[in-house]
């Protein structure tokens, strides 16, 4: 079929070449913007004088037909059509004849794929933040029903200070907190209208760029047409923001891989969250874990591509441009999968406080505690801490813990040692100590909690 572009060519391409450059494969699930955007255009069109209000009314509703077929079914996209903005145009030509015709005045395919991007992201960033608000507030329920439990925190994965898990969980809500914020923030740079940008250069027409861009719901119109046409950083903040945020979900995916252990046992997943074995009968993997985590490297390469396809463009709009929409699709399809899998994950999840504390009781973990113990009774914090490496070294030798070490023995290497000792490095007053702001006792992870509680009502 001749393109519509035919004029300066006979519109006539080899069939692979029609293939290769065709873009309907993947921006036609844009096809509810096109054509929201195109009722704006009509709209505008009419409103400027440049149509008349019976075309602009023909327009619309020929529009919102399309629409209306293409939901229900009745209309099926056409894969040989080069890109969704042309498929529209044509049907519409097609079913309402010459007026179709008028529908691309002051306008490009140029500004209007950039437009349709603008919305189409935006309404994902709506779904990314409702997702992420479910696993914040998942996040701080877990942390709120296990307050109880005691675990060693980790440094180089070694045994360090003992902590509440709470604690721990509630550093991940800290970490979607702020990819909540970081994608609301690049929403509002994303809300801006580049329509009427045209090719690049603007128009001769009087149209009404701001009025076009407020019935489309956007804060304010893009300022330079060169720019309007050849801007993705707001796909690039997306695809930045995306990429933290995966970065997120890896770290705690592998938490939970290496928990889900029998070398840790500190937690369960739901058997709808695990997979078997084809040959071991007592495995329960943690596949979508590591799904997450590999998933990770995939929305990288979505962010590395689309840096690497705009790095030697020239301005204005490029055909590489047109490789920009499955980075992002896939970015965003791939990110809502995965919090999809890790919110209930994370609420089916049982936790196993005994095992933790069992942990906690073997790795040492008080003997910062015994220095801090030495310094309130007035040694400095260095020979405080020298002594206590020793206390360690010998318990090591002997076999036995700093709660089990006998108090002579203590004495042997400070007189400042009284009774006392066995409750200051008692792991549950170690952790209730901790009270400064942020903190790992309960009355601090407490008031994480509130706080995280307190910024989601502020995002809703
Ligand atoms: N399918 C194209 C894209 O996704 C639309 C813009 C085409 N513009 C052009 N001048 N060929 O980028």
């Amino acid at each position: 079929m001749a393109k519509m572009w035919a004029g300066r060519t006979s519109g006539e391409t080899d069939r692979i070449a029609d293939d290769f450059n065709s873009s309907i494969g993947f921006d036609s699930r844009m096809y509810r913007q096109d054509i929201t955007g195109s009722i704006a255009h009509a709209k505008m069109l009419a409103k400027t004088g440049i149509i008349t209000d019976a075309d602009a009314a023909e327009l619309t509703e020929g529009l919102e037909t399309i629409l209306a077929d293409l939901e229900s079914g009745r209309l099926q996209i056409d894969p040989s059509c080069e890109d969704i903005h042309m498929f529209v145009e044509q049907v519409l030509t097609e079913r309402i004849g010459d007026t179709g015709k008028k529908l691309h005045t002051a306008r490009s395919r140029n500004d209007q794929v950039a437009l349709d991007i603008r919305m189409y992201l935006r309404d994902e960033e709506k779904e990314l933040i409702a997702l992420l608000k479910e696993l914040a507030e998942v996040l701080a329920d877990t942390a709120e029903k296990n307050c109880g439990a005691v675990m060693p925190g980790y440094t180089h994965l070694q045994r360090a200070q003992p902590i509440l898990f709470s604690h721990h969980i509630l550093a991940y809500a800290m970490m979607i907190l702020r990819d909540i914020s970081r994608i609301s923030d690049a929403k509002e740079r994303m809300n801006l209208s580049p329509i009427g940008s045209c090719a690049f250069a603007g128009t001769t027409y009087h149209t009404d760029r701001a009025f076009e861009a407020e019935l489309l719901g956007f804060d304010s119109i893009t300022q330079n047409s060169i720019d309007g046409v050849s801007d993705r950083d707001f796909c690039l903040e997306l695809l930045g923001a995306l990429s933290i945020l995966m970065m997120h979900l890896s770290r705690l995916s592998e938490e939970i891989v290496l928990w889900t252990s029998w070398e840790f046992k500190f937690v369960e997943l739901s058997d709808s969250y695990t997979t078997g074995s084809s040959i071991m009968p007592q495995k329960k993997n943690s596949d979508m874990a590591e799904l997450i985590r590999g998933k990770t490297g995939r929305v990288y390469g979505d962010l590395m591509a689309m840096l690497t396809m705009l790095k030697g463009l020239p301005l204005a709009y490029n055909k590489d441009m047109q490789e920009d929409k499955e980075s992002v699709f896939d970015a965003v399809d791939t990110v809502k999968m995965c919090l999809k899998v890790m919110t209930p994950m994370l609420s089916t999840m049982k936790i196993l406080p005994e095992n933790m504390r069992k942990a906690a009781n073997e790795g040492f973990i008080n003997a910062t505690d015994l220095a801090d113990y030495l310094v309130k009774k007035g040694m400095p914090f260095r020979s405080a801490y020298k002594i206590s490496g020793s206390i360690v070294a010998e318990c090591i030798r002997r076999g036995c813990v700093l709660d089990t070490f006998p108090l002579a023995d203590y004495r042997a290497y400070s007189e400042l040692i009284g009774d006392d000792i066995y409750s200051e490095i008692n792991i549950d007053h170690c952790v209730e100590t901790r009270i400064s702001a942020g903190g790992t006792s309960s009355g601090s992870v407490r008031t994480q909690i509130a706080w995280v509680r307190a910024q989601l009502e502020k995002e809703s």
